[in-house]
C-alpha cells in the first residue's frame, strides 16, 4: 500500500466553534493509532481556532473549505493562506460544488485559489464534479477534463504531490443519491488518465464524495482509483464518522491499478 486512504470530512457551515470543537475531540480519540486511514477535517473558518486546539496532539489534520491566492489586502470575506497556516491548517480545499454552482467561482478563478494554496505551501483538495444535466447530456468527462484542464496548464511537476482530487458529482451532494460503482469508476479513471496525458505517472490520489455513509462506504472504497473520501453529512455525527473510519481500517484493498 503507498499511502493511507484518506477521509476528510468537510463540515460546510455547520457547527459553531464549540461545537466543532467538541466534535473534533470526539474524533481525536477515534482516530487514534490508525493504520490504513488517514483523518483531516475541514470547519469553517471561525472554528479552525478552537478545533486546532483540541487536535493538536491527535493524528487528525485540520484545513480549510477555501482559501484566496493573495496573501493580504482589500478582498472582503476572504481569507489568506498565512492566516490559515498560522491556525495550523495543513491543506483547503478549493472549487468546491457549492463554491462553484452558488457562488459562482468559474474554472479560472478555481485555479487561482488552487495556485494560491500550493505557492503558501498547503495542500490542496481540488475538487470537481458534473451537474445532472451534464451528466444527462453526456459531458461527464468533458466537464472533469476542463475543470482539472484550468490547474493542469500552469502546475509545475514538483507541486503535483501537494495536490489531491475530489470527485463529487453535483447531484449526489447531499441528497442521499450515491454514484454507482461504475459510475464513479469511470470518472476516476477518466481524471487518471486525463492527468497523466499531461503529467505522465503523476495522477495525485482521488477521493470520491457524494452521500458517503456507513452503509455505502464498503463498496465505494473497493472502487479502484477510489484513495478515500470526501465527507459532508457523514461527518458531522460522530457515530457516523466513526463507522467510516472502521470501514476503512477494514478494507484492505486500496488501489488497484
Ligand atoms: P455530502 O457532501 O457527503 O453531504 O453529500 C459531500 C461534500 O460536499 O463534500
Amino acid at each position: 500500500m503507498k499511502r493511507k486512504r484518506l477521509l476528510a470530512g468537510n463540515w460546510k457551515m455547520n457547527l459553531t466553534g464549540k461545537e466543532a470543537a467538541a466534535l473534533a475531540s470526539q474524533i481525536a480519540t477515534g482516530a487514534a493509532n490508525l493504520q490504513r486511514t488517514e483523518v483531516w477535517v475541514a470547519p469553517t473558518f471561525t472554528s479552525l481556532a478552537p478545533v486546532a486546539q483540541a487536535l493538536q496532539h491527535s493524528q487528525v489534520s485540520w484545513g480549510a473549505q477555501n482559501a484566496h491566492w493573495e496573501p493580504c489586502g482589500a478582498f472582503t470575506g476572504e481569507t489568506s493562506v498565512p492566516m490559515l497556516k498560522e491556525l495550523g491548517c495543513s491543506f483547503s480545499l478549493a472549487g468546491h460544488s457549492e463554491r462553484r454552482h452558488i457562488f459562482g467561482e468559474t474554472d479560472e478563478l478555481v485555479a487561482q485559489r488552487v495556485f494560491g494554496i500550493l505557492k503558501g505551501g498547503l495542500t490542496v483538495v481540488l475538487c470537481v464534479g458534473e451537474t445532472l444535466k451534464e451528466r444527462e447530456s453526456g459531458q461527464t468527462n468533458a466537464v472533469l477534463e476542463r475543470q482539472l484542464r484550468a490547474v493542469l496548464d500552469k502546475i509545475e511537476p514538483e507541486q503535483v504531490k501537494q495536490v489531491i482530487i475530489a470527485y463529487e458529482p453535483v447531484w449526489a451532494i447531499g441528497t442521499g443519491k450515491v454514484a454507482t460503482t461504475k459510475e464513479i469508476e469511470a470518472a476516476h479513471a477518466c481524471i487518471h488518465s486525463f492527468w497523466n496525458s499531461k503529467l505522465p505517472d503523476t495522477c495525485p490520489p482521488i477521493l470520491y464524495g457524494g452521500s458517503v455513509a456507513p452503509d455505502n462506504f464498503a463498496e465505494i472504497v473497493q472502487v479502484p482509483l477510489v484513495g478515500g473520501a470526501l465527507v459532508g453529512g457523514a461527518s458531522l455525527t460522530f457515530e457516523k464518522f466513526k463507522k467510516l473510519i472502521a470501514i476503512s481500517e477494514e478494507v484492505t484493498v486500496l488501489v488497484r491499478n
